[in-house]
């Protein structure tokens, strides 16, 4: 059968691409389908998401997201998200762009800005030397923020808790003004670091969103 596979390609260096949003904006959903377009394109995409991609990141995110380390403050999450975040730059996402390949990953040191810091309090000056320590500076070419409005995020939590145990049970459990002010967060973040940060419309169609994605990308010729 013909395939509609392109030829490889392996851009030197690699490429990598973070998805960010809040709870139910659909950064899982687009990240699947932005890896499957990229491998039709010929690119040796890696998927992976934080917390959870590396062994000590499957530990934290289960810490953290059965609510464990809430008690103890948003510094100790965030230091726990650190530890997880440097293994998982040193041990995947490093290795994969060495390898010429494409990274995409479901959120990534933003989330640590915005739960930690802009929502959780952490002072930016804190905030920002965390993240000097789990990336090692190594961050996203591009960051693709998923924004919803709060009835959107409100509908789509509810019907993936009903069908599915994906959900990031810390912060469901949060109430609505929680989630609003991670969605104000995420639009401050795309203000403060435009070239990077692109705000996307989360509120049509899987498909929709996804071409909207494809047409950023078009843009830094890498589909
Ligand atoms: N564009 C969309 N339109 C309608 N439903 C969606 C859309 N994107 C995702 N969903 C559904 O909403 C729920 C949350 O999506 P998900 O990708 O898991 O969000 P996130 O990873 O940001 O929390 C899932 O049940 C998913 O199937
Ligand atoms: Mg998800």
């Amino acid at each position: 059968m013909p395939s509609n596979k392109k030829a490889a390609k392996q851009p030197t260096g690699g490429y990598f691409i973070s998805f960010e949003g809040g709870e139910g904006s659909g950064k899982s959903t687009q990240a699947a389908m932005l890896g499957e377009t990229l491998r039709e394109e010929g690119y040796d995409v890696l998927e992976t998401r934080e917390p959870g991609g590396s062994p000590g990141g499957k530990i934290v995110r289960e810490v953290l997201l059965g609510g464990h380390a809430a008690e103890k403050g948003p510094l100790a999450e965030a230091c726990l998200l650190t530890s997880a975040r440097r293994e998982h730059v040193d041990l995947v996402i490093k290795p994969a762009l060495a390898s010429n390949q494409v990274v995409v990953c479901d959120r990534y040191a933003d989330s640590t800005r915005i739960y930690q810091g802009y929502v959780g309090g952490l002072l930016p000056e804190t905030i920002d030397q965390l993240e000097a320590i789990a990336t090692d500076d190594l961050m996203p070419e591009v960051t693709y923020v998923l924004d919803v409005d709060a009835d959107v995020s409100k509908t789509r939590r509810k019907a993936r808790l009903s069908t599915k145990d994906d959900g990031d049970d810390r912060f469901e459990k949060e109430d609505q003004s929680f989630h609003d002010k991670v969605s104000e967060g995420f639009r401050w973040l795309c203000d403060t670091f435009p070239k990077r940060c692109i705000l996307i419309d989360g509120a049509g169609k899987p498909n929709t969103v996804a071409l909207t994605i494809r047409d950023s990308l078009r843009l830094r010729g890498l589909v």
